[in-house]
């Protein structure tokens, strides 16, 4: 999940000496050192590539900033140049980022483990294109109005997505997530022009070139019309969903479900929530995951219990 090394100290080095978050994901070296710093700690079953959704509209040549204590500011987007960007200078532009998935397949702590490509999904990065910030206050729906643009620039995203996953398979990730952390901004009437069918079409790709996906729709109410519509090969639950519905309902894999807040409290609270979706999963085809991100303030200790937990189960 997002944010992976934010809470190992080893992390926090690199960042320190690289003010610059976006040129840091773009240094192939150090991505693939940040990478594989958590499995050099802990006996994690998978690698995920240290990268970011906000690649691509960067890519696409919209200015992106991470500010301290802000998050990612985005600066204007102009359609007609857009439109006009060409395959070659995008994959030019994204070209470390396939780098660093070739070094790190090399490496020994990923021998025997797959490592993860990722993008953001459709909708979730028109979210970013059009509001430049995280949408927190919920105030979304002005930027829908002209729907002749945002369905252009959804279509734009979408084929420079499967570019960027394309890429990201042919340099050696093993699966892709395609993370949709604002899916449950929109009401029913308009997931299917802004989710389902869009995410379809990425998954559909992903499937056309032998590779399993896994989709994390956060906070989408209704999981099991999703994973009708969408048809991942998994479906990555957050942690307000009931589980045991999930597990009723759902006959793909499911991953994930723990509340990362778990991990900054006492051991004991911690267990007795991860036996319960490691129980409730136990018949069924499940990958233990958390519900979001590691959160920065996460003693790392808490993690090396948790996966041993998991381990010894
Ligand atoms: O787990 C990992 O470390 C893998 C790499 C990864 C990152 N971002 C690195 C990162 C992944 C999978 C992401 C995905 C991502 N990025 C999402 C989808 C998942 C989710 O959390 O909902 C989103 C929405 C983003 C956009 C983004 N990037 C945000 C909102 C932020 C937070 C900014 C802040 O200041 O809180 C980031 C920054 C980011 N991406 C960090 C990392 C390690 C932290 C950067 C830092 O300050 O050191």
């Amino acid at each position: 999940m997002r944010q992976a090394g934010r809470y190992l100290p080893e992390f926090r080095e690199i960042r320190s000496k690289n003010p610059n978050f976006i040129d840091l994901c773009l240094n192939e070296n150090l991505s693939s050192e940040i990478t594989v710093q958590p499995l050099k700690r802990f006996n994690f079953d998978a690698a995920i590539i240290f990268s970011d959704i906000l690649l691509l509209p960067y890519a696409l040549g919209q200015p992106v900033n991470f500010k301290k204590d802000f998050g990612p500011e985005l600066g204007e987007i102009n359609i007609s140049k857009l439109s006009k960007i060409s395959e070659n200078d995008y994959i030019k532009k994204l070209q470390p980022v396939y780098n660093s998935l070739k070094i790190t397949k090399m490496k020994k702590e990923l021998q025997d483990k797959d490592l993860i490509g990722f993008v953001g999904a459709p909708w979730t990065i028109l979210v970013y294109m059009l509001h430049k910030k995280s949408p927190k206050d919920g105030n979304f729906k002005k930027h829908l109005s002209d729907k002749i643009f945002v369905n252009e620039l959804l279509e734009i995203i979408i084929k420079f997505l499967k570019i960027h996953i394309d890429n990201q398979i042919k340099s050696g990730a093993t699966i892709i997530q395609i993370f949709d952390s604002w899916a449950g901004l929109l009401n029913e009437e308009d997931l299917e022009n802004y989710v389902y069918k869009p995410t379809n079409n990425l998954v559909n790709f992903i499937k056309s070139k032998k590779i399993p996906s896994i989709c994390f729709p956060k906070d989408i109410k209704n999981y099991k019309k999703y994973v009708a519509l969408v048809k991942p090969n998994v479906v990555s639950i957050d942690y307000n969903v009931n589980p045991i519905e999930i597990a009723n309902t759902i006959d793909i894999t499911v991953q994930g479900g723990l509340n990362p807040n778990l991990l900054l409290g006492n051991k004991e609270e911690l267990k007795r929530n991860t036996l319960k979706y490691l129980d409730i999963f136990k018949d069924k085809p499940y990958i233990f995951n958390l519900g979001h991100g590691v959160l920065p303030n996460t003693d790392p200790s808490m993690v090396d219990y948790l996966v041993k937990l998991i381990k010894n189960y």
